[in-house]
């Protein structure tokens, strides 16, 4: 199991983490190394900036968006550059109250508790939290039965960093308590582009710009693909091309491991053929595409569908999803009239 907050959602080759210790050394640690997202980090800059100032604790962040864009990175960056410890959880791992009770108490002033997939802290966990988050007291019932009374315990001030990959099945509640949350975006290939070249120079690989480029462009706007895949890359160099990154190098590389010019890989092209030579281009619902596509539903939805709708591939509506314009390009196929009301769900 990958250690907590290291979540790896299954089934992506590319987005998943497979070698948390790789992962680890690439991750950048300062604001000033992470890419993109400018506005976000703006904001969280001068958020710490005004914290330290104040000699205060940081506000509660929450940050959302499809894995590997950045949200665990996030968090150790602002621990780090408040000086805070940082304690790392998730979630499921949270079971009961008091799973809570122990991270919270054995907290400093000022340390960050990072909790990875927070939607899916189990809802009665979720209100202890709310009394914690805002006026940092925890109300724990001791005993059962008869004796059983309610405790209140004073917790040092903390700053709670939630990620979610998922926000539309987090608590309105908890929502609100954080405050405005950062939605992080996909990354520009030029963008991932530096990360694909800061990543190289950290790991002593000779690429050119072009070379990383082509890398960058194929990542599915992600910088842990982009990652990923250099080492593909970089490993494939070594052995055919004279250990030199160029874009020759990687395009050979990456058609050779399935991935696209568009960064598509094997299931992302699945999904789509079988939504338009199964479904006729849908609509159909998750249930029956991901049957037919033979991945599960949630990895369909959390890991594959958000880059394919902003690509343009895919859409989702009421009756199910769609296949957009460009699936059909895609796989050289002529939409046929009326498609989305060729198929009745069922
Ligand atoms: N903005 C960035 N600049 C440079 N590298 C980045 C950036 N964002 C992420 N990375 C790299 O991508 C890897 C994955 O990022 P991270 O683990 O923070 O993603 P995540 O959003 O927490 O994903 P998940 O939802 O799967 O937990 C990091 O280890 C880091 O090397
Ligand atoms: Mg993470």
């Amino acid at each position: 199991m990958p250690p907590a907050g290291e979540h790896a959602p299954a089934g992506h080759a590319a987005v998943e983490t497979q070698d948390p210790a790789f992962e680890i050394s690439l991750r950048p640690t300062v604001l000033g190394d992470f890419t993109g997202q400018t506005r976000i980090k703006e904001r969280l800059g001068i958020l710490v900036e005004a914290a330290r100032q104040r000699k205060d604790v940081l506000a509660h962040l929450l940050f959302i968006g499809p894995p590997g864009l950045g949200k665990t990175t996030l968090a150790h960056i602002v621990a780090k550059a408040m000086s805070a410890g940082i304690k790392c959880t998730s979630g499921p791992v949270i079971e009961k109250a008091g799973d809570l009770a122990g991270l919270l108490t054995s907290m400093e002033e000022g340390d960050v508790l990072f909790i990875d997939e927070i939607h899916r802290l189990p809802a009665t966990v979720e209100e202890y939290l709310y009394p914690a988050m805002e006026d940092f007291k925890l109300d724990i019932i001791i005993d059962t039965g008869p004796n059983a009374r309610s405790v209140r315990l004073n917790l040092p001030r903390f700053t709670l960093v939630g990620a979610t990959t998922r926000s539309g099945l987090l608590s309105s509640p908890l929502l609100g308590r954080f405050g405005v949350p950062y939605r992080l975006d996909y990354y520009t290939a030029e963008d991932l582009q530096k990360v694909v070249l800061r990543s190289a120079r950290i790991l002593n690989a000779d690429i050119d710009t072009e070379g990383a480029f082509e890398i960058a462009r194929r990542s599915r706007g992600t910088p842990r693909v982009a990652n990923n895949l250099l080492r593909i890359v970089r490993e494939y160099a070594q052995v055919r091309a004279g250990n030199r990154i160029t874009r020759d190098a990687a395009q050979a590389a990456l058609s050779l491991w399935g991935i696209d010019e568009d960064g598509l890989d094997e299931m992302d092209k699945r999904l789509l053929e079988t939504l338009v030579h199964k479904f006729g281009g849908g609509p159909v619902g998750i249930a029956s595409l991901s049957v037919a596509a033979g991945e599960e539903a949630g990895t369909l939805e959390e890991v594959y569908e958000p880059f394919l709708i902003q690509e343009g591939y895919l859409r989702r509506t009421p009756q199910g999803r769609v296949a957009a314009e460009r699936a059909f390009t895609k796989l050289g196929v002529k939409p046929r009239g009326g498609q989305a009301t060729l198929f009745e769900q069922t």
